[in-house]
Formats: C-alpha cells, sequence, structure tokens
C-alpha cells in the first residue's frame, strides 16, 4: 500500500501470542516500558499492538465501538499518549467481519466510523482480521478500511489477516502494508517450520510497501528450544517477514532477549533492498538439509544454512543455487556468531549445523559484479 509506511517490515510486539484476551492496561503499559528498559525499542520495535479482546462485546448508542471498561477503564487514547509520549506507537485490532474471533463487535459495514474514531484515539496500526466474514470475497472487505482510514488524514499502518485463505499476496499489496499467508502459529517446532514453507511460496509479491505476514514470533514462549528459536527468528528475518514479539517482554530469559535483539540479524530483515529470501535447496530425509538465502544490498547476500533433520549435518551452499557466479569470493560473517570466518570463500561454503538449529551468515563479494 502506497501510504509511505512499511518501506521495511514491520517491528514491534503484539499482545496475542502470549496473553490472548488476558490483556489490560497496565499489561500494556509495562510491556511498553520493558521494551525500552531492554533496548529492544531502540533496536526498532516501536508498535506496540493491542490484539482481540480490548473492546467491549457492544456498541454504545451511538453506535461507536468502547474499550472493555474493566480492563482499559482510562480509554485507547490515554494509551496511544502515553506510546507517543514514549517514542513508541500504537496497534489496534478490528475484524473485517460481523465480529472479532473473540465475539467483539467487527468493523465490516462500520468502516468509515470506526477508522474515524482510531485515528481520533491517536492509533498508529491496524490489524484487521477475517472472522464472522459473512462469506464475502476478501478482495470486497478489505479495501473499505483502507480507504476509510487514508480518509481520516493520519497515516495508520494497515495489516491484513486474512489467513492467507484467498492468495492475499496476488492482490493485497495496493490494499495494505502486509497480508497473512497461512493460518496461525503455534508455539511448536512443527506449525514454524509449516508455516515457513507456506509463505516461502509468496517471495515475489512481497517488497517496500507490503510484506508477506507468516505471523507473529512465538520467540521466548516456552514451546521450543533456543535452537528453534534461534531458527524461527533467523527465517523471518530472512523472509522479511514482520518481526512482532509475541513474548511477556516483562519476564524475558536472557537466551530469549539475545536472540531477538541481535542487531544483524534485525539489519538482514529491514535492508533497504527488500526482497523476501527463499528455500533454494534442500536434500536428506524429507529434505531436512536446507539452504536458504537471498540477495542484500551493496552486492551482498545473506545465507541460512537451516538443519531440519534429527542429526548434526553437514550443510553445503554453492554459489550457482545462490545465483552468484561460481568463480566469485566472498568474505563469510557468522552473524550469531558476530564474527568474520578466517577464509575467502569460491563456488561453495559449507559448515557443520546442530539438529533444528540454523547457521546464517552475511556474504560480502569482493568483486564489483558476483551477481549474475
Ligand atoms: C485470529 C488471528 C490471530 C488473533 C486472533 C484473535 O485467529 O489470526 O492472529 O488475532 O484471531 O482472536
Amino acid at each position: 500500500l502506497n501510504n509511505g509506511l512499511a518501506r521495511t517490515p514491520q517491528m514491534g510486539w503484539n499482545s496475542w501470542n502470549f496473553f490472548a484476551c488476558n490483556i489490560n492496561e497496565s499489561v500494556i503499559k509495562e510491556t511498553a516500558d520493558a521494551m525500552i528498559s531492554t533496548g529492544l525499542a531502540a533496536l526498532g520495535y516501536t508498535y506496540i499492538n493491542i490484539d482481540d479482546c480490548w473492546s467491549a462485546f457492544l456498541r454504545n448508542l451511538k453506535g461507536d465501538l468502547v474499550p472493555d471498561h474493566k480492563d482499559f477503564p482510562s480509554g485507547i487514547q490515554a494509551l496511544a499518549d502515553y506510546m507517543h509520549e514514549n517514542g513508541l506507537k500504537l496497534g489496534l485490532y478490528s475484524d473485517a467481519g460481523a465480529l472479532t474471533c473473540q465475539l467483539r463487535p467487527g468493523s465490516l459495514f462500520h468502516e468509515i466510523k470506526d477508522a474515524n474514531l482510531f485515528a481520533s484515539w491517536g492509533i498508529d496500526y491496524l490489524k484487521y482480521d477475517n472472522c464472522f466474514n459473512l462469506g464475502i470475497d476478501p478482495q470486497k472487505r478489505y479495501p473499505p478500511m483502507r480507504d476509510a482510514l487514508n480518509s481520516t488524514g493520519r497515516t495508520i499502518f494497515y495489516s491484513l489477516c486474512e489467513w492467507g485463505e484467498e492468495d492475499p499476496a496476488l492482490w493485497a499489496r495496493p490494499v495494505g502494508n502486509s497480508w497473512r499467508t497461512t493460518d496461525d502459529i503455534i508455539d511448536s517446532w512443527e506449525s514454524m517450520t509449516t508455516i515457513a514453507d507456506l509463505n516461502d511460496k509468496w517471495a515475489a509479491y512481497a517488497g517496500p510497501g507490503g510484506w508477506n505476514d507468516p505471523d507473529m514470533l512465538e520467540v521466548g514462549n516456552g514451546g521450543m528450544t533456543k535452537q528453534e528459536y534461534r531458527a524461527h527468528f533467523s527465517i523471518w528475518a530472512l523472509m522479511k517477514a514482520p518481526l512482532l514479539i509475541g513474548c511477556d517482554v516483562r519476564n524475558m530469559t536472557s537466551d530469549t532477549l539475545e536472540i531477538l535483539s541481535n542487531e544483524e540479524v534485525i539489519s538482514v530483515n529491514q535492508d533497504q533492498l527488500g526482497v523476501q529470501g527463499r528455500k533454494l535447496f534442500s536434500e536428506g530425509k524429507d529434505g531436512c538439509s536446507q539452504v536458504w538465502g537471498g540477495p542484500l544490498s551493496e552486492n551482498r547476500v545473506v545465507i541460512a544454512l537451516w538443519n531440519r533433520c534429527s542429526i548434526t549435518v553437514i550443510i553445503t551452499a554453492k554459489w550457482d543455487i545462490l545465483g552468484l557466479k561460481p568463480s566469485s569470493s566472498f568474505t563469510v560473517r557468522d552473524i550469531w556468531k558476530h564474527e568474520y570466518l578466517p577464509d575467502v570463500f569460491y563456488e561453495s561454503m559449507e559448515a557443520e549445523v546442530e539438529s533444528h538449529n540454523c547457521k546464517l551468515y552475511i556474504l560480502t563479494s569482493l568483486e564489483s559484479k558476483a551477481v549474475n
């Protein structure tokens, strides 16, 4: 969507993966405070997004949405002010249907009224869900909210949550700043790997202004190992996915914070070129030994060696599968270890990778024209 936003994928936090409906204004404020005190906000995670369940079950007599008075007694505008005073942005949630997934009122046929209300509160981001959609084509339901947001005069990030049902990558670029390509993620290795593969298919449609959204991060929620979370974060960064933290940032382990605050991995995601990296090669049982990669700005390349097998394996990335001239030479930096490998590499590189881990490298060409 050409609204000046999403030149790189959005970064921030969202309440759903950890809190589901157990949200209130203290949780949101404490999360904002923690995003700042941990340094995550300064790394670019600036959208603080409230998901479903902020709203009361009924509109008021004027037909306006109202925040649940028990959990959000000070109202949404107070939270938006709090974010803005602290250099953050506030995101809110609604639904392109009759009801939200948790049975709050939806915005279908109320787009102008609701967009005006959201803008009057000062929100900066809208996630727009797909429940209770009355069987109406999403290409009819999503543009009206885009137009309503646009006419408010406030610049609001528009995140489509259509679950990939009607292949939004094919039509959503002029509609939203990102579009979900799959069903909801759950905090498991199986869900994360399945979603990575499904999202890969739509790589060609991502770019500045609009991104494929394989759903929010589960890093830190406890259902995967440290290696698996590192792989999750590596591949989401490489796929130019939104980096929306989904854990309780008030109570993170040092491992979780270390993963989420890896500046070099974040820089892959936020690279100006904005090309979604892809799965380029796989071999072994069920293709468990994988090479993912893609171009970065300044004649650099990112490569992930991702071991989805149950044992340690050696994974080789050949330059030709990356679209590179075999004769070209590169220096290689391991961006999880934060160190350059001692050698210059020609034709290929390889590394031993532990089960379910993912090594991530940035290759810098020693010539001016290494990319074919
Ligand atoms: C849907 C969305 C989720 C979340 C929930 C909230 O399942 O896909 O991301 O917003 O609704 O009810």
